[in-house]
């Protein structure tokens, strides 16, 4: 669904200009698009790989060309003249290696200065999105599994609006099934008067589940209790559904502070949402013949439900493109479904058409031991207690470089918060998801390598740079000029203007560590290549350096926002 076509800015100038350069050669193939790669080496910025599979098209049918090479030259003569291309060359097979102008890449991002970051948003051929993440079930613990669920789908959501697509933020809230019938029960029998029951008298709702469980396993009669109570409930008897409705806020209001301390929101559409249109949905199944397959998992609920939401999401909701982040334990049950709304024809068979389904896996996370990440009593970690500590040793690591003197204490909590949420974020999101990988909050809140506390110091810097110069960067974005004459700054700005087609990237492939890797990458690139080898505050060219610090800590932010994570302007 997104082809081979990208609109990210620099990516896009290429190939317009390539695809002039392919219309003149072979005006009998308009369907070969120009095949564009970021090369980063000393040949080039870009390099078109199409002369190989062109030659392989058109050989036999009576052309000049002699080869690959010869198809490689072509492509590049014919090359309009344009801004945006300073040189070119043709090497081995016939790999055209272009050389972005830096005129046009200083112009480019002047441009994004004055117009702003979104300019470089990229253009996604879809309308609208469903990302259905966290999703946790409510009475039982909202684990690292949901922690890794709501961190990731929040970042991909985050990604997908920002390249323009209309997002649906939707919480699969596990708020139905059996186990309600003993947790309503084991309520009645706790608290025969049912207007008592509040957060407070519950307490720890993890506790009241296991409890009731431990009932529920001990007590034959209960157990025949908590069955008649799933029939009544489903049956719509008030006093069961109150119940039920008091169990689900008390879940709600649990899942909300975690919510809130990360900053993200999120719709709650629960499985009871789809109960109604189960029915119908099930008979268009039946008709079809397809009901034996749903069935056959053994899952019959959690199946129905899902295929229930799908049809809500592709009928009601209109989603083009429905995600499902879950860790890759649920890859079966995700192809099981969507292979049978497939048979049902409510999909394309072809993956490459629209409306589109993806299952985004991830692997587990592990404590130092190699296992299961768990407390010491191998208990499931806490979320909240998780995130406490997170704050805890992030406040203490700023106490030690003596931020105690010079903030304030309201000062000093927000930063301790930004910087620890953001470190167990960025630790998670930095590591293709598919892997597992290791919890560990000394590594995750190293102030060096690849972590949020070394980025957040990078981008503090860099505004520190630009405070400390005394000049007003709004009026330089305005009458100041970027000049790319130093190799570290034109690499600085090329890198730049590749933020949008590593968003772009993130996007299609539904892949947060791509963004992080251009991030760190970007921070690199400033200290190393540019940083420490072009003065920037008394030099000669303070004012073109001033607007790179500037355009630097732009796209920073924007990332940062894009993972979900808070800058910090001092630290
Ligand atoms: N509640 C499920 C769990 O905790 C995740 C639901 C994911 N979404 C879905 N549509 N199945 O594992």
């Amino acid at each position: 669904i997104f082809a081979t076509k990208t609109h990210s800015v620099s990516t896009m100038a290429t190939q317009s200009c390539l695809n002039i350069s392919l219309r003149t050669i072979v005006p009998d193939e308009p369907e070969v698009e120009p095949v564009v790669v970021a090369c980063a080496g000393k040949f080039g910025d870009y390099q078109c790989n199409n002369a190989m599979g062109l030659w392989s098209k058109i050989k036999g049918k009576g052309t000049d060309f002699k080869g690959p090479p010869s198809v490689g030259q072509a492509i590049m003569k014919n090359l309009p003249k344009s801004e945006i291309i300073e040189s070119c060359s043709v090497a081995g097979p016939g790999f055209v290696n272009v050389v972005l102008s830096k005129k046009w890449i200083a112009k480019s991002i002047q441009k994004m200065l004055i117009d702003g970051i979104e300019k470089w948003a990229p253009q996604l051929q879809i309308k609208r999105a469903v990302v259905d993440f966290s999703s946790p079930n409510i009475a039982k613990e909202m684990h690292v599994g949901h922690l890794r669920s709501t961190i990731i789908g929040d970042t991909l959501a985050r990604t997908l609006e920002f390249s323009n697509v209309e997002v649906l933020r939707r919480n699969h809230v596990g708020d139905w099934g059996t186990q309600f019938g003993m947790l309503i029960e084991f309520l009645f029998e706790k608290f025969p008067n049912i207007e008592e029951v509040s957060e407070t008298a519950i307490g720890d709702l993890q506790a009241f589940y296991k409890a009731s469980k431990q009932r529920f396993d001990d007590d034959p009669a209960f157990k025949e209790r908590a069955q008649q109570a799933v029939v009544r409930l489903q049956g719509g008897e008030p006093k069961y559904r109150n119940a039920w409705l008091k169990i689900c806020e008390i879940s709600r209001k649990e899942f909300h502070m975690v919510y809130e301390r990360l900053g993200v929101h999120l719709e709650e559409k629960g499985e009871s949402f789809y109960n109604p249109y189960i029915p119908g949905v099930l008979k268009e199944l039946d008709d079809l013949g397809l009901i034996e397959e749903i069935k056959s998992d053994g899952g019959y609920n959690y199946a129905s439900t899902d295929l229930t939401a799908l049809w809500y999401r592709l009928n009601e909701e209109k989603a083009d493109w429905i995600i499902y982040v879950t860790d890759v334990g649920q890859q079966q049950h995700f192809d099981m479904f969507f292979k049978a709304a497939k048979r049902a024809g409510w999909l394309p068979t072809d993956d490459a058409l629209k409306p589109k389904v993806t299952h985004v896996g991830f692997g587990l996370v592990l404590g130092e031991d190699g296992k299961r990440f768990r407390t010491r009593s191998s208990e499931v970690v806490r979320l909240v207690d998780l995130l406490d500590e997170a704050k805890d040793r992030s406040k203490t690591a700023l106490l030690e470089r003596g931020k105690a003197e010079e903030w304030t204490e309201k000062e000093l909590d927000q930063t301790a918060e930004a910087v620890g949420y953001s470190a167990v974020k960025y630790a998670d999101l930095k590591n293709n998801r598919l892997t597992n990988y290791t919890f560990d909050f000394d590594q995750m809140l190293n102030d060096k390598g690849n972590t949020a506390v070394y980025l957040l110091y990078a981008h503090a810097r860099i505004c520190s740079i630009i405070r400390k110069s005394g000049r007003n960067i709004e009026e330089l974005k305005r009458t100041g000029e970027i000049v790319l004459d130093h190799t570290g700054e034109r690499e600085l700005g090329l890198h730049l203007l590749q933020f949008s087609e590593n968003v772009e990237e993130t996007c299609t492939n539904l892949l947060p560590n791509v963004l992080c890797e251009y991030l760190y990458n970007l921070s690199e690139v400033f200290t190393k290549k540019f940083y420490s080898n072009c003065q920037v505050v008394g030099s000669p060219e303070e004012t073109s350096r001033l607007l790179l610090c500037e355009a630097t800590a732009i796209v920073m932010r924007k990332c940062f926002n894009l993972l979900g994570i808070e800058p910090v302007y001092k630290i």
